[in-house]
């Protein structure tokens, strides 16, 4: 059974997603560590009532992203996880973990990258009359939200649609796409040899997951 890590700063409601799924057997994986930059993320308060273990690393706490990183970096090296899932989580990390862990950590985006990396997806896409928007899974590498793209989720606009309601709908798309795709490198269905991402599974097969909502 594959260890998971998970690294949030917020809600947590995708972690709920992978833990309900875990619970359920769906995904064969034991979440053995829920970290947290931020001493208030709910996703804790989640975490700890399914019984799973927190770890909160405050970077308030340390003079520079290094040092941050380096304590981040000891953490994960005591629990050794197989894959490590960042899900809202809003810090960018340095190369000391990402070359460390580079095919073994896997971030969420709200965005169809390369389109919108980085912060607020949701507005510009409203501000540019998009007509589509979504979800992008993908390998963690030195370069922020570019790394080799796992899976995507596609939703159509509507117009004049309230942010907080694309949002919502983005949420649902990544509740059901990030299950799919961490069931799937846990079974060994997916894995990054060097920047090439291999599907094993027929279906899949040589084509990122592209699914529409
Ligand atoms: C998600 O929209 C994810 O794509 C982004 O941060 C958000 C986290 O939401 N990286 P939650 O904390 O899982 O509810």
């Amino acid at each position: 059974m594959k260890r998971i890590v998970f690294l949030i700063s917020g809600n947590g409601t995708n972690l709920q997603a992978i833990i309900d799924k875990c619970k359920t057997g769906d995904i064969n994986a034991n979440i053995v560590s829920v970290v947290s930059n931020n001493p208030d993320a709910f996703g804790i308060e989640r975490a700890k009532s399914e019984g799973i273990e927190t770890k909160v690393i405050n970077h308030k706490n340390f003079k520079n992203r290094d040092l941050f990183d380096n304590e981040l970096f000891k953490y994960i090296e005591e629990v050794n996880p197989d894959l490590i899932v960042l899900a809202g989580f809003m810090r960018i990390l340095t190369p000391k973990i990402t070359d460390s862990y580079f095919g073994k950590i896997i971030n969420i985006h709200p965005s169809l990258l390369p389109k919108y990396p980085g912060l607020n997806t949701h507005s510009k896409v409203i501000e540019n009359k998009d007509s589509s928007h979504g979800v992008s899974i993908h390998y963690v590498s030195n370069e922020l939200d570019a790394g080799p793209l796992i899976a995507q989720a596609t939703i159509k606009t509507k117009d004049k649609e309230a942010i907080e309601d694309l949002i919502e709908r983005v949420h649902a798309a990544e509740h059901k796409i990030f299950p799919k795709v961490i069931k799937l490198i846990c079974d060994d269905q997916i894995v990054l040899n060097s920047e090439k991402v291999i599907f094993h599974d027929l279906k899949t097969n040589g084509v990122h997951i592209d699914e529409y909502y």
